[in-house]
């Protein structure tokens, strides 16, 4: 459904709204807390506060996944366009601030863009500043939850179709969703339709931990965010001077954990309903999985992509890869 188009600019921008209803956040998060283990989606870290943490997580010394990710796009787009291909319809999934296409869309030269974003504000925001720079690209931003079921607001078959999945946020999700995830990326391209997937890298454990321990706080305040954003939007009561943010690298698992832990015991309630915090008991709030390029590969083969090419950095943090749908 096209709720608006923007005037300021000459290009025409196609706002789809199918944006998650409230009553979905009280079902998730009430479902969520009252769980043996308590447990949030990380999707709901990204109301516009949690957007713009996230933005600023992004430029930290010790986040070295999104500046090692845009310099491997530099470095290897022009590759990467001819392997994508001109004049396409190119979907991207969790568009954020659409910062890194910018590098791409010189080089791809896309006949439409389709920025996927859960974060309303943000995704209008960027696509009109996307719109202004790139004139003669028609652009669709579609409001939705990637994580499930959705279809794309045009149902055009005339240009060869191409998603892009950058950021390693793949990795948010458990590999059996990714691939379930894939799957449905697939059905979206078509078969031969091309994947570019950016995916963060095992490493030393020192490495990885760091990234998500900030010496400036900010991560930790885009995981608390979520708790003020409870209070904010289902009348929520957590005192958050008794919560503090944790992160650590599970090598069994391959993944980096965030939770939220109470430093006491404690009732909250939310949305009319008490939940009691035993003192250490954590709400886990994010998984974020690496990969080496081979276990990448296995996964995106089981949802139907083959492996076409990979790039990667000289210290070997972070991959790029062309996946060609073929199930
Ligand atoms: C979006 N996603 C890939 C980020 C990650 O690294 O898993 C989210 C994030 N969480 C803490 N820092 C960044």
């Amino acid at each position: 459904m096209i709720s608006s188009t923007d005037p300021t600019t000459a290009n025409p921008i196609y706002f789809h709204d199918y944006h998650p209803t409230p009553s979905d956040l009280r079902a998730e998060v009430l479902a969520g807390l009252g769980r043996p283990r308590k447990q949030l989606s990380p999707k709901l870290f990204y109301d516009a506060e949690g957007s713009k943490l996230f933005d600023a997580i992004c430029e930290l010394p010790e986040y070295y996944p999104t500046r090692t990710e845009i310099a491997i796009l530099r470095e290897h787009g022009a590759e990467m366009a001819r392997r994508l291909g001109r004049e396409a319809l190119l979907v991207e999934l969790g568009s954020g601030s659409s910062l890194k296409i910018r590098v791409l869309l010189e080089a791809l030269q896309p006949a439409v863009y389709m920025p996927v974003d859960i974060s309303s504000e943000h995704l209008q925001l960027s696509a009109q500043a996307l719109a202004a720079t790139f004139p003669k690209l028609e652009v669709h931003a579609v409001c939705a939850d990637y994580s499930t079921p959705f279809e794309l607001p045009v149902d055009d078959h005339s240009h060869p179709r191409a998603a892009f999945f950058p950021g390693s946020s793949i990795g948010n999700f458990e590999p059996a969703e990714a691939e379930q995830l894939l799957r449905r990326v697939g059905t979206i391209l078509g078969p031969e339709g091309r994947l570019l997937i950016g995916v963060d890298l095992i490493k030393d454990r020192a490495r990885l931990e760091r990234a998500y321990n900030d010496a400036a706080g900010v991560t930790a305040a885009f995981n608390m965010n979520l708790l003020s954003r409870i209070n904010r939007e289902l009348d929520g009561k957590f005192d958050l001077a008794r919560f503090r943010h944790e992160a650590f690298f599970n090598a069994e698992q391959g993944r980096i954990e965030m939770h939220l832990l109470s430093t006491c015991d404690q009732d909250v309630d939310v949305a009319g309903e008490t939940f009691r915090f035993r003192e250490g008991e954590t709400i886990h709030t994010e998984c974020s999985h690496k990969y080496s390029v081979e276990g990448f590969h296995a996964l995106a083969g089981r949802a139907g992509f083959q492996p076409e090419q990979v790039w990667t950095d000289p210290e070997q943090l972070f991959s790029v890869h062309c996946l060609v749908h073929r199930p």
